[in-house]
Order: structure tokens, then C-alpha cells, then sequence
């Protein structure tokens, strides 16, 4: 795979600058206003780029070196349930979400345990750059450069001990910000767990960022879990709750159908959804979408070298 473990390049590339690069390219290809009305991609080019504030973050050489989606692509085409199941409600209704301020509690099998604001996380923890794709269960995937750092280096300030076994997160609940928690789509809040050595993986980051810019609300403002070698509805939202548990903690998506959401979720092409193929996944926003643009899916999301062992001697279409 292409995207793994790839030093950066010795070109520093900002934010602004793959942007640029991008609408450059398109327009270099010869892609003229006629075309323009039919590729919601193409469109998505010509509206504005990056905003919000700055966040400072070194590339990380964990950052894959794909090609990011635009900002747009990215904070238009979203799914957080608490504000519409529809793909373009997040980007309409998250403004109602007060992402400052934020404070996370941490508990459970830790020796100290406590709480932590935004502040003291952003000024705390070095934050990076890493560019990951991001799978969605539902088939298609898009590339995204987070901006965050290692979770395991805040879960280690609150010294788990030696009964933590699996990590618990919660999303906010609070159906006056999150007017989607009023139906009963899902069961609320929107709770997720990891296994500890999945929590602690050097892949696994919380992010505060996307393109260098704070979190914008309908991406899980201000603090969500990425978890690059998982289905995307791993990476739970807004968390205010991170608790170090001894059981399995229950999962939102497994909560609502067993049959077709397992605790694990790992992307595997070779385990299908009951109701459709994981195989392939629809790339979202490459620009000729239209002719239905999709790619065959890696195992484990293209990190199977990184992480495959952590599941030795586990039947993975039973652990799905
Ligand atoms: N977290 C919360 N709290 N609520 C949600 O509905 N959706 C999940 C995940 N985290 C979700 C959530 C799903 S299904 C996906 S694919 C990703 O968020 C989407 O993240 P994105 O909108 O930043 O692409």
C-alpha cells in the first residue's frame, strides 16, 4: 500500500497550499464551466476553502501521503446523527453545538482519575498532522488531514491500572445543542469502546483539526476518536466521556442492530454487511463520481502490517 508509514515529504505542505494545488490541477485539465454544473465535486472546488481558527501541528510521519479530500467535501458530506441522518444536516443544523467550553472527565480503572479542559489539552499535547482515509461502514471513504494526537497520550496522564482493559467513550447528551437526540434513531448518547491495546495503537488519535483549523461543529467539534484501521463509526464525536473499563463496554451501532454492528469493526473487504458488499467502497468527491469512481478496499483500511497482530488467533467474520 502506498499510504503507510510514508515519511513526509521533504516539501512541508500546508493546508492552503494542497487546496490551491488541487483547484490549479483541475483547471490545468482543461475541466470548463460546461462541466461544471454536473459534478457536485467539481462545484465543491469552487467555494471557499479552509475555515476557523489556526491550530500549530508538525506533520507526523504516520500521515499517509494521499491526496486530501477538499473542505469542503469533507464538512458538507457528514454523519453525526445527532443533528439529521441525512448527509448534509450536520453542515445545517451543528451550529447549535457550544464546542466551547469543553471539558472530557476521565474515570473508571485509572489511579487518578479527573477531568480536562479544551484549553489544557491543546496547550498539553503536541498536535500533528496525520492524513488518514476514512472508511465509512456504508461504503465509500474519503481522505481527511486531521489535525490531533496520540489518545494514548492522555489516557497515560491518568495512569490506568492494571484491571483497564477496554476504553469507553460518550458523545454529549444534550437534546437543546443536539435537537437529532430528541427521536430515537439511535440509542443516546452515542457511545463507543475500544480494547486498550487498540486505545493505546500509535495510529489511534483524538482530533482537534481538520486542514490545520479547529474542528468544525458537523465534524465533532471540539474532540473526536479516529481510529484509521476501523469503520468510521468507530470514531465517535464531541466526547465529553473517556472511562477505563474492565468488561466489553456496549457500542451505540451495535446497541441499535447486533446482527449487522460487531464491537470490533475492522475495515475487511472479505466480511461482507448483511445487506451489502464491503469489497469496494465509493470514493467520495474524485471528481468523475458521477460515472461512479470506486476502489477496492484494504484490509484493515491499509494498515494490516500495523495492526493485524493485535487480532492473532481471532476469527474476524465471528469478531466483526
Ligand atoms: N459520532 C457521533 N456522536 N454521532 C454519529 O452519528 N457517526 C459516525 C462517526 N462518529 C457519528 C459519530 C460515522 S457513521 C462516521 S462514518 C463518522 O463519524 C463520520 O465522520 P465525518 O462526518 O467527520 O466524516
Amino acid at each position: 500500500m502506498s499510504y503507510r508509514y510514508k515519511q513526509p515529504k521533504p516539501s512541508e505542505i500546508t493546508p492552503e497550499s494542497i487546496y490551491k494545488r488541487r483547484r490549479e490541477l483541475l483547471k490545468a485539465a482543461g475541466f470548463g464551466a460546461t462541466l461544471l454544473p454536473l459534478s457536485p465535486s467539481l462545484m465543491a472546488d469552487s467555494e471557499e476553502g479552509p475555515q476557523g481558527s489556526a491550530i500549530k501541528a508538525s506533520k507526523s510521519p504516520l500521515s499517509s501521503d494521499l491526496e486530501p479530500n477538499s473542505w469542503n467535501d469533507i464538512t458538507t458530506y457528514n454523519n453525526f446523527y445527532e443533528f439529521g441522518t441525512g448527509k448534509g444536516d450536520p453542515a445545517r443544523n451543528a451550529h447549535t453545538l457550544q464546542a466551547k467550553p469543553w471539558t472530557v472527565t476521565v474515570s473508571g480503572e485509572v489511579d487518578e482519575p479527573g477531568q480536562i479542559s479544551l484549553e489544557d489539552v491543546m496547550s498539553t499535547f503536541p498536535m500533528e498532522e496525520r492524513i488518514y482515509r476514512l472508511r465509512c461502514v456504508e461504503a465509500w471513504s474519503m481522505v481527511v488531514p486531521w489535525v490531533g494526537f496520540p489518545l494514548a497520550e492522555l489516557i497515560k496522564r491518568f495512569k490506568p491500572n492494571s484491571r483497564a482493559k477496554y476504553v469507553a467513550f460518550k458523545t454529549l447528551y444534550d437534546p437543546q445543542q443536539m435537537p437529532g437526540q430528541r427521536r430515537a434513531v439511535l440509542p443516546w448518547p452515542y457511545v463507543e469502546g475500544l480494547r486498550l491495546d487498540e486505545a493505546m495503537h500509535p495510529l489511534t488519535i483524538l482530533a482537534t483539526g481538520i486542514y490545520g483549523r479547529e474542528l468544525p461543529n458537523q465534524n465533532g467539534a471540539p474532540l473526536r476518536l479516529v481510529v484509521p484501521w476501523k469503520y468510521g463509526f468507530k470514531s465517535i464525536k464531541s466526547i465529553v466521556s473517556i472511562e477505563l473499563t474492565e468488561e466489553q463496554p456496549p457500542t451505540s451501532w451495535n446497541l441499535a442492530i447486533p446482527s449487522e454492528y460487531g464491537f470490533y469493526a475492522n475495515v475487511n473487504p472479505e466480511v461482507d454487511h448483511p445487506r451489502w458488499s464491503q469489497a469496494s467502497e465509493r470514493v467520495i468527491g474524485s471528481g468523475f463520481s458521477l460515472f461512479g469512481n470506486r476502489r477496492e478496499t484494504d484490509p484493515f483500511n491499509g494498515y494490516a502490517e500495523q495492526v493485524a497482530s493485535m487480532y492473532k488467533g481471532m476469527d474476524l467474520s465471528r469478531h466483526f
